[in-house]
C-alpha cells in the first residue's frame, strides 16, 4: 500500500518507516525541514516538505502522494522539562504545540485523507499513564479517560480526546488511535543518551521515588510501538488500542531497575508534599496516583506481540539498540 507518514523523521517515525518499507509498503514521509529529506530517503521514504499546521500545504502534500493509509505521529515534546514547566504543563511550549498537532493537524490530515480517497487513518495517542480517580489500577480502552479534571491537565486531555474521537469516527474509512505507553529505547526520553530527558536525571539521582511511589506507568519499547503501528496500518478494526507492554508498574518498582540499568545509584525518596512544592501537582500525581493500561485488546485483535513484554528486560537490553 501507499502510506503517508506525518512525523516520519521523529522518534517513532524513524523506527516505523523502515518497517513499513520492509513489509512491502511505499512510504511518503512528511517533514517541515528540507534538511531532513535525506534522512527520510535513508529510511526508505519519499520525502515531502509541509507544515502540518498549514491546511493547504497538508492538502497538497497528501493529494500528491495519493495514499491509501495516513499515519499521524506528530508531537513536539522533545527536550527536558524544567521544574517550572512541570509545575505549569499548560504553559509548556511543547505541550501547547502538541495540543495543536493533536487537534488542528489531525483535522487537516483527516480532511486531506477524505478528499484523496484514503481508506485508513492511524494516529498516535497517549497511554503511558492515566490520571483518573475511577476504576482499577490497570485499565482497558473501554474505561473512560477522566473527562473533566479541570486545571492544568485539561488542555492536554482535551487534545487527546479530540484526536481519538475525530480519528475513530471517520465515515470514509477505518480510523485507529494508538495509545502508546511511555517510550523507551534509542532517541527517546528513556535511553542511554546522557542528556535524555528522563534517564539524564536518573543518572544524576535527581528523580526520587515520591511518597510510596505507587503511581503506575505503562511502558513500551519504541520499536515494539513501531511494530504495532505497522500492524495497525495493515489490519484491525476502528477504535482505540493500548500499545503498552504486559507489565504496568509502580514508580517504586521501575525506577530502581532503571537506575541499575544505567549504572546509577539507587533513587532517593522524597515525601509527596515536598514533590508537590518542587515539581507541581501533575508530576507528583504521575508518580503517586497514576493508573496503567492493559494491552489485552492489542494482543487479541491486532495479534501484536511485543519483543519486550516487560520493561524489566527492555531496560536491561533495549535502551540503546534498534532491533533492525
Ligand atoms: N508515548 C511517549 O512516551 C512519547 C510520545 C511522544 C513523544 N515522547 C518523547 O518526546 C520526545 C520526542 O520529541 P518530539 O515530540 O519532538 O517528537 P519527535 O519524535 O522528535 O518528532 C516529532 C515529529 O513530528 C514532526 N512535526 C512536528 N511538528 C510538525 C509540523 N508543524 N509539521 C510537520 N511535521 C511536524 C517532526 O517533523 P520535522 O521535525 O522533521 O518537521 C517529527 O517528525 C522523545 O523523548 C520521546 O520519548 C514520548
Amino acid at each position: 500500500m501507499r502510506v503517508f507518514v506525518a512525523g516520519a523523521s521523529g522518534v517513532i517515525g524513524r523506527s516505523l518507516v523502515p518497517r513499513l518499507v520492509a513489509a512491502g509498503h511505499e512510504v511518503v514521509g512528511m517533514t517541515r525541514s528540507r534538511s531532513k529529506q535525506d534522512l527520510l530517503r535513508g529510511l526508505g521514504a519519499r520525502p515531502v516538505v509541509a507544515d502540518a499546521l498549514d491546511p493547504d500545504a497538508v492538502a497538497e502534500a497528501v493529494a500528491a502522494a495519493a495514499p491509501e493509509v495516513i499515519v499521524h505521529e506528530l508531537t513536539s515534546l522533545s527536550g527536558p522539562m524544567s521544574m517550572k514547566a512541570a509545575r505549569h504543563p499548560e504553559r509548556f511550549e511543547g505541550a501547547i504545540v502538541t495540543g495543536r498537532l493533536r487537534t488542528e493537524a489531525t483535522d487537516h490530515l483527516l480532511a486531506a485523507g477524505r478528499a484523496v480517497g484514503a481508506r485508513r487513518f492511524v494516529a498516535q495517542s497517549f497511554g503511558a499513564f492515566r490520571l483518573t480517580a475511577a476504576g482499577g489500577p490497570v485499565q482497558t480502552e473501554d474505561e473512560p479517560l477522566d473527562p473533566g479534571p479541570g486545571g492544568p491537565r485539561q488542555p492536554g486531555l482535551d487534545a487527546i480526546l479530540h484526536l481519538e474521537r475525530a480519528v475513530t469516527s471517520i465515515d470514509w474509512g477505518e480510523g485507529l488511535a494508538l495509545r502508546y505507553g511511555g517510550f523507551y529505547g534509542p532517541g527517546t526520553a528513556v535511553s542511554l543518551d546522557p542528556e535524555a530527558p528522563l534517564t539524564g536525571p536518573v543518572r544524576k539521582r535527581q528523580l526520587p521515588i515520591i511518597g510510596k511511589g505507587a503511581g503506575i506507568t505503562s511502558y513500551v519499547h519504541v520499536d515494539d510501538a513501531a511494530a504495532a503501528t505497522v500492524i495497525a496500518v495493515e489490519r484491525g478494526g476502528p477504535g482505540v488500542y493500548n500499545i503498552v507492554d504486559d507489565e504496568p508498574a509502580a514508580q517504586r518498582e521501575w525506577l530502581p531497575v532503571l537506575a541499575e540499568a544505567l549504572g546509577a545509584k539507587p533513587p532517593r525518596h522524597v515525601p509527596r508534599w515536598l514533590a508537590r512544592v518542587l515539581a507541581g501537582e501533575m508530576a507528583t500525581a504521575m508518580m503517586t496516583d497514576a493508573k496503567g493500561s492493559s494491552n489485552s485488546k492489542a494482543r487479541l485483535e491486532l495479534g501484536w506481540e511485543p519483543r519486550y513484554p516487560s520493561w524489566r528486560q527492555g531496560f536491561a537490553e533495549g535502551l540503546g539498540e534498534r532491533d533492525g
